[in-house]
């Protein structure tokens, strides 16, 4: 009989965005935990809602087998972004007193030793205001936007700079055909990290990102320097975050539309059209990066991830995270990762090397 440590019986929920292959991450948590301690799982469906209002589920090992593989992610484990602060502004959780009590009594009525979070950014706040109301959590990092603090790569990010590489290296030969400026817009919400990966992974000649603001003559001076080389095409990748040096003095935040598209790419096709002469066209990748089945890379780091919150649901590594530094797992305290936007910083060695390759940011040339 496998020792009881710290937990016996803990919640399993996912919260905010979705991302390729969610139910490997969730396979990854529950299959360590059970094989290895022989622990109990009681998962809630709709993210916090289902703690909330106690949607819950009991998880039985073979509701999770033959997760490593597929893509998406099933009823218990369907997300929603329900008592997650909307505003990155705001450092406190969306839950009310109301929602929060609630919460505990779940917590409690379901006798349980702990809740584990797979969210993203803002549902990492929501994690931390329940662990400051005596809410045993244990967090994991999920978003393909990998703009968690603490943390080098957060799960499904991998997967989605595959799928936009993927989508951006197809257009370079119809770039080519037609001498156009082929414009991709990615996600990243108001970060530039898929931006950065997928552009210079398929050869981006233009990235544009909201951590370095641009302006459309740095780019089109990198556009006549490519002509002079007999180049009239290009390829732009622009993060849906990304700003001029104009909107980023003003403060600027791109307006969304319900469909949360945010028509930067369109709206940088238009200018580049006016200011070059040269044709424009746009694809919003939009969901695609979300989606389907996730990378080997990923399907890894499902398995290490949900190693170490084993582990620390065992010890009773509470108020934590499970993060990824270098390339060793490690643990980060909530209070720490909370709240913080894990931005590009200026001088991130991938963006030394997209300089040294020639990569043009809507800046002056490094
Ligand atoms: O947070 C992940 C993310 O995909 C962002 O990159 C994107 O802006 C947003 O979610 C889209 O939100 P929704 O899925 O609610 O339309």
């Amino acid at each position: 009989m496998k020792s009881h440590g710290a937990t016996r019986t803990f919640g399993l929920l996912t919260s905010g965005g979705d991302c390729p292959g969610l139910d490997t991450l969730i396979r990854g948590v529950a299959d360590a935990a059970t094989s290895r301690y022989n622990m109990n799982i009681i998962g809630f469906a709709g993210g916090y809602r289902g703690l909330i209002e106690g949607d819950a589920h009991t998880l039985k090992s073979e509701s999770f087998s033959g997760m490593l593989i597929p893509g998406g992610s099933r009823r218990h484990s369907n997300v929603s972004r329900a008592a997650e602060p909307r505003s990155a502004a705001s450092h406190d959780a969306a839950v009310g007193a109301a929602e929060t009590q609630a919460a505990i009594d779940s917590y409690r009525r379901f006798q349980l030793d702990c809740i584990v979070v797979i969210g993203g950014y803002d549902a990492l706040k929501t994690a931390y205001h329940l662990s400051r109301h005596g809410v045993n959590v244990i967090a994991v990092p999920k978003t393909i936007n990998n703009n968690i603090w603490c943390t080098d790569i957060s799960y499904g990010f991998h997967s989605a700079v595959e799928i936009a590489c993927e989508a951006i290296a197809r257009l370079h030969s119809t770039a080519r055909s037609h001498n156009r400026i082929m414009v991709t817009e990615v996600m990243g919400h108001t970060t530039g990290w898929l931006a950065l990966y997928a552009g210079l992974a398929a050869d981006a000649d233009v990235i544009l990102m909201p951590e370095t603001p641009y302006r459309i003559e740095h780019i089109h001076e990198h556009l006549k320097r490519r002509a002079e080389r007999g180049k009239f095409h290009s390829i732009m990748v622009i993060a849906e975050g990304a700003l001029s040096e104009e909107q980023s003095r003003a403060r600027y935040s791109p307006g969304r539309s319900k469909h949360h598209e945010s028509n930067v790419g369109y709206h940088i096709a238009e200018q580049l059209e006016s200011e070059t002469g040269i044709e424009a066209r746009v694809t919003v990748l939009g969901h695609q990066q979300r989606g389907g089945a996730p990378s080997a890379y990923d399907r890894i780091l499902a398995t290490r991830l949900g190693a170490g919150v084993a582990d620390m649901l065992h010890e009773g590594a509470f108020g934590r995270m499970a993060a990824l530094k270098g390339n060793d797992t490690a643990r980060c305290r909530l209070a720490e990762v909370a709240g913080m936007l894990r931005k590009v910083p200026p001088q991130h060695d991938l963006l030394t090397a997209a300089h040294a390759v020639g990569t043009c940011f809507g800046t002056p040339p490094a």
